[in-house]
């Protein structure tokens, strides 16, 4: 079972991408490493060069990014850690892929709908044809496994789309079913529980593009922040408080599952551990308490790790090299299948 995923190198991560996508990365690992098998593991740097962007930053941003990674616990020696820029195999297979993309379909994307609508100066192509890229990722691993946030339903669709159309298009056998050249992957989402909504308005994700500072909680912010930003929260005018979920207690659901899964507990088990609470404060409180403790070690090894961009580099060049090794006799299988460049001898 060979799992990849991608993150941007763009914005500050926050709780909601930690346990929502981070920490699985690191189950992934695990379970593949156990089983004798690849996590894969990119931040897409071009990607961040579809929308309007600094290329001062970019690199610092992945940096952070990578950084992040490590010290939530990705280990360049049980999976493969790469910068999606480091490996042109797969800008040259999505170009080979575009072969099989309707444009039709692309032009339907959600995301893409958004973003243009985003754009002042520009909208590129390169932002058109991102799912493109995204398929290219994860196609030239042939990977089994693509856990994303319910917001690439569609791009995961279209990737799936891509490689059955590929196999039917170009790995056609006479009379006989067509050839897997590339694997279709399928898409792995959180459950609702780990989906984090903001603090300030609890009906909407948290996020770093359309959220709020305060009812974002950073990965990267400091305790005494993190305790403030809780002590804010919105919660609910209950009369006397109501530690429970419900679909009338947005806010106060929000803190019960971000308490439970920063303290590997069920929502359940939370609300029965404060059944003798006070009020509200005593919720935000242990969230508090819970959510600086689960981010301290994450923090620390962080700042040791985002100070050495020379470690970083060395690290993301061991990725490259394996990233390389797995991805060129795929990009070679889909060139020979079409009919590029030389025959194959
Ligand atoms: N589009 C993804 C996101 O915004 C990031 C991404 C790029 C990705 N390539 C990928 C995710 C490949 C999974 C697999 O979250």
């Amino acid at each position: 079972m060979r799992v990849y995923s991608g993150i941007q190198p763009t914005g500050r991560k926050h709780l909601g991408n930690y346990l929502g996508a981070i920490r699985h990365y690191v189950t992934g690992q695990e379970q593949a490493w156990a089983a004798g098998d690849e996590a894969i593991f990119c931040v897409v740097d071009l990607h961040a060069t579809t929308v309007a962007y600094d290329p001062r930053e970019l690199r610092d941003r992945t940096y952070d990014t990578v950084a992040l990674l490590l010290a939530a616990g990705l280990d360049p020696e049980r999976s493969i850690l790469y910068r999606q820029g480091d490996v042109p195999e797969v800008p040259e297979l999505t170009w080979l892929l575009t072969a099989v993309t309707a444009h039709g379909d692309l032009n339907r994307m959600h995301q893409f709908k958004e973003k243009s609508a985003q754009q002042r100066e520009l909208v590129s192509a390169g932002l058109f044809l991102y799912p493109v890229l995204m398929a290219a990722d994860v196609l030239a691993f042939r990977a089994d496994r693509v856990p994303v946030g319910d917001d690439q339903r569609q791009h995961i669709e279209l990737m799936r789309d891509i490689a059955l159309r590929f196999n039917a298009r170009f790995g056609a056998t006479d009379g006989g079913e067509p050839r897997e050249i590339l694997r279709v992957p399928e898409g792995v989402y959180p459950t609702v529980a780990a989906r984090v909504m903001d603090l300030q308005q609890p009906e909407k994700k948290m996020s770093t593009s359309s959220g709020s500072v305060e009812g974002t909680l950073y990965l990267l912010d400091e305790p005494k922040t993190i305790e403030k930003k809780l002590k804010r929260a919105v919660t609910d005018s209950e009369n006397p408080p109501v530690i429970r979920r419900g679909p009338d207690k947005a806010g106060v659901s929000n803190l019960i599952d971000v308490l439970a899964a920063a303290t590997d507990r069920t929502p359940d088990a939370v609300e029965a551990s404060l059944q003798d609470a006070r009020g509200y404060g005593d919720l935000k409180a242990a969230t508090a308490e819970a959510v600086v403790a689960l981010l301290r070690p994450i923090q620390e090894r962080y700042a040791e790790l985002r100070g050495d961009e020379a470690a970083i580099e060395a690290a993301l060049a061991v990725g490259a090299e394996k990233a390389r090794a797995l991805a060129r006799p795929v990009v070679a299988d889909v060139r020979e299948a079409m009919g590029v460049g030389p025959r194959r001898r």
